[in-house]
């Protein structure tokens, strides 16, 4: 119990838009150890795996249902030729990263053992095709080789390469960070590329590409803008057959500067609660790119996908620069926590997020260690595993009956208490976090148009917001059973303490 109560509504018979799965998508780059060392190490490795995939990574990812899984970046993407990454390994030809590290790639892990990793995982690829430096022939091609069935030169060169059947392949992005990293365009230009890049990208037989242009940076809502006028003129873009049915845009959570962004564990409360500014300002952004599509797309056809988000901290002491290997807190877990409450609020026009990145690199779910292979799960991966319930579950409306208690950041405001609720398939689920680093607080949940019978809570939380999981600790940061949730006369209340994510769920009865 505390003197800081926090009351709100939820209408459980009063559904809003499907929060799709999509919402909890991830993303593997060719950088650093995300895929060579993370999900890959090769068919002689002494790790279990299978194709030289790693299946204890399989298992664990296995764990959250991830949806999808883009790849192959990033900025890696625009440098990538996809035909380099097929035939026999010891024919593929080497290239530079010059982007992340400037190492040497091999490229033994190209198309069929991504699509094999998918198919481990579950999880639909979404594939970031070549805008930046690839040609419209070699994009078209590669949809070819993965889509098509029948008979073709790319699926006899598939054949070939031991693979008879074609690939589902839905996700389909055209280029990356167009503006910067993926060509240095201006939107005006970029929208004339993805046009004609997006209308070679063909659906072959019953697979309908859905295809996903490379959108703003944070805040250029100019970006949108320009690429919603270009593709609405054009009067086709809007189809489910037209060049674009999604656009992306990406954003980082970086309180610091670009070149000196902060430790990842060695920080202080201000540079906590300046963090979770930087994270709660992903909703302006949504409704702000929102707002902008609404002007040309009232009906909603075109989707928005934030295909990156995450924390990116300076890299750990001792690790390559062009790495982006960093350490995961709690605080990291609340920056996600945000992220989804946020997510489910827009779940009407945003139709994906991928977290950046899946494993060792930025915000991961995983770290496995160079030396022992250890593998420790990330206090951010508890948090979509809590949140697990609200994939493809209809979103409800979570409505304080009070100002939420806040804090001066300074010039900015912080809400510390944050809500999202779904329900599915009989279920309700209510995730709730208390940004607040010192104080608890009590939610009061008035729960309208039915109840919850069969209530199971629980939290993420530690001593303190640094605490992370190492091979020694693996379990510094887990998530345990709360026993802060009793029944009132109208619904729950819901202990939170300080620096806590908190997730509730119950049977409709
Ligand atoms: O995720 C790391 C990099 O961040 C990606 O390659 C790029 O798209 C973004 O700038």
């Amino acid at each position: 119990m505390t003197d800081l109560v926090v009351p709100a509504v939820i209408n459980l018979d009063v559904t809003g838009p499907v929060i799709s799965r999509h919402l909890y998508g991830h993303f593997a780059e060719h950088l650093g150890r995300c895929i060579y060392g993370g999900f890959y190490v090769g068919e002689d490795s002494d790790l279990p795996n299978e194709g030289g995939i790693r299946l204890d990574v399989v298992a664990a990812l296995r764990a959250l249902d991830i949806p999808n899984l883009r790849w192959p970046g990033g900025c890696f993407a625009d440098e990538y030729h996809w035909m380099d990454g097929i035939g026999p390994k010891s024919e593929r030809p080497v290239m530079v990263n010059t982007h992340w590290g400037n190492v040497e790639e091999n490229n033994h892990f190209g198309t069929h053992e991504f699509m094999a990793l998918c198919e481990l995982l579950g999880a639909e690829p979404y594939i970031s095709g070549n805008v930046g430096s690839g040609t419209v022939k070699e994009m078209s091609d590669w949809v070819e080789y993965l889509t098509r069935a029948g008979d073709s030169p790319m699926v006899r060169l598939r054949k070939a390469n031991g693979r008879e059947e074609p690939w589902r392949v839905r996700f389909w992005g055209l280029g990356n960070e167009a503006w910067g990293c993926g060509g240095n365009m201006s939107a005006q230009q970029y929208a004339a590329e993805a046009r004609r890049f997006g209308t070679y990208c063909r659906d072959h037989g019953d697979n309908k590409l859905y295809r996903i242009a490379a959108g703003a940076n944070a805040a250029d809502y100019a970006w949108t803008e320009t690429l919603m006028k270009q593709a609405g003129e054009l009067g086709c873009a809007y189809r489910p057959t037209g060049f674009m049915q999604a656009l992306s845009f990406h954003y980082y959570t970086i309180p610091g500067t670009w070149q000196d962004k902060g430790d990842a564990t060695a920080f202080d409360t201000d540079d906590y609660y300046r963090t979770m500014v930087k994270a709660a300002y992903v909703d302006e952004l949504i409704s702000r790119h929102s707002a902008v599509m609404d002007c040309y797309d009232p009906g909603r056809t075109v989707g928005l996908a934030l295909d990156e988000w995450g924390t990116w901290w300076n890299v750990e002491p001792g690790t390559e620069p062009g790495f982006l290997h960093q350490q995961n807190t709690l605080r990291d877990a609340l920056v996600a926590g945000l992220h989804f409450d946020v997510f489910h609020r827009h779940a009407g026009r945003l139709v994906m997020a991928n977290i950046a990145q899946t494993v060792n690199v930025l915000q991961a779910m995983i770290l496995t260690d160079p030396d022992t292979q250890a593998l420790v799960l990330t206090p951010t991966y508890h948090v979509f595993e809590m949140n697990k319930g609200h994939h493809d579950a209809a979103s409800l409306r979570v409505d304080p009956l009070a100002e939420l208690p806040a804090r001066r950041v300074g010039t900015d405001t912080l809400a510390t208490v944050s809500l999202s609720a779904s329900r599915k398939d009989g279920r309700v689920l209510v995730s709730l976090s208390n940004l607040d680093a010192d104080r608890p607080a009590d939610v009061e949940l008035d729960l309208r148009g039915g109840a919850v019978a069969d209530v199971r809570a629980r939290i993420l939380t530690a001593a303190k917001l640094q605490d992370h999981n190492t091979p020694d600790r693996p379990d510094a940061v887990a998530p345990r059973a709360h026993d802060g949730v009793t029944a009132t006369a109208s619904g729950l209340r819901v202990h939170l303490p300080a620096h806590s994510f908190v997730t509730v769920e119950g049977r409709l009865a």
